[in-house]
């Protein structure tokens, strides 16, 4: 179990996801290093009893850094996030997510790491007209550059298995909300939502509202990182819950949770967006033992909750 791993390095670990993952390992009493170029990340998120180094995964000074800390386990999460970015600039978009991973997965069987924990992103990794919910078995057919940028740490973490025996697990997450989350990511949607009606003020959604995304609580995540982390497995693991919300039913349950009256705006939605999106938890069930526990509607109370704090 845990007790295998003392050390562990947290990319990204300032950020949304990646500060609850510290969080948990300190609970856990492994010993954590964070990196991070605070591009996004906010020092409020940083454990204080992290070791904490402001630096990009991109800086010639990355190697070195990296062998000296020699960690045991990698949670791989420092990443350009935004889909919408990664379309205006692409080669930005791969500089960090295709040659940061890349750089890590050559390191990692020099250094002695003995397990990468990816996060990957199942949102934009299916071609849109497979069948939903998408499972591990449907051919990732990315469309946006983020996608294709994702799948590329996948294979490159998969060749560093392969050829230099470290293990890995990609984590392809849903869209993720919770405490902490920021408007960039893929379940952005909740934060401008959560905003906008604590302010009392009008907010818009893009299209019908009839698109559906499959939310899936920061939680939930957390706990899949730390199976992953302690069980014998490799390779991609789907992490959603499998069920589909449209953001006109979104804006109603949140509405309703902080009495927001206003009606929204509609505005025509941009090319390139998603019509359904659900990922299929079944292999992450039986391989890793992970179930979604955290109902939608408890969720959002909670994040509404630590927006209303803020
Ligand atoms: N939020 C979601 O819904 C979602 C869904 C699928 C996958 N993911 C993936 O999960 C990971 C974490 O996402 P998040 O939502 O917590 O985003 P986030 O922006 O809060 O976290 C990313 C962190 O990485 C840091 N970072 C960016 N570029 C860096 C670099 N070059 N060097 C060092 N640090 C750098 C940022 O400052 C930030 O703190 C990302 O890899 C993202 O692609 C997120």
């Amino acid at each position: 179990m845990a007790k295998k791993y003392k050390t562990a390095l947290v990319t990204g670990g300032a950020g949304f996801i990646g500060s609850h993952i510290v969080d948990a390992l300190i609970r856990r009493r492994i010993k954590v290093y964070v990196i991070d170029d605070m591009s996004a990340g906010q020092k409020k998120n940083i454990n204080p009893n992290a070791h904490f180094t402001k630096m990009s995964i991109l800086n010639p000074a990355f190697p070195k850094y990296l062998k000296k800390i020699k960690p045991d386990v990698v949670f791989h999460l420092a990443a350009q996030i935004n889909l919408r970015q990664s379309v205006i600039d692409p080669p930005a978009d791969a500089r960090v997510n295709i040659m940061g991973t890349l750089t890590l997965a050559h390191l990692a069987g020099e250094i002695g790491i003995k397990k990468i924990i990816f996060s990957s992103s199942g949102g934009a990794m299916y071609p849109s007209d497979a069948k939903i919910p998408y499972s591990e078995k449907t051919p990732p057919g990315p469309i946006s550059p983020y996608g294709i940028s994702k799948r590329a740490g996948e294979m490159y973490l998969h060749y560093a298995y392969q050829v230099h025996g470290i293990p890995y697990v990609a984590l392809r997450y849903a869209n993720v909300y919770g405490p902490r989350q920021n408007s960039k990511g893929e379940a952005g949607v909740i934060s401008i939502f959560a905003k906008q009606m604590l302010a009392g003020k009008p907010l818009t959604i893009t299209g019908s509202g009839k698109q559906t995304r499959d939310f899936v609580n920061v939680e939930d995540i957390v706990r899949a990182n730390m199976l992953a982390m302690n069980r014998k497995v490799v390779g991609e693991f789907n992490i959603g819950t499998g069920k589909e919300t449209d953001i006109n039913t979104l804006f109603k349950k949140m509405a309703k949770i902080t009495g927001y009256s206003l009606p929204a705006r509609k505005t025509p939605e941009p090319p390139g967006e998603v019509a359904r999106s659900a990922l299929s938890g079944k292999k992450a069930k039986k391989m890793l033992g992970w179930e979604p526990k955290v109902k939608i509607d408890d969720g959002l109370k909670k994040t509404i909750r630590s927006f209303q704090k803020k």
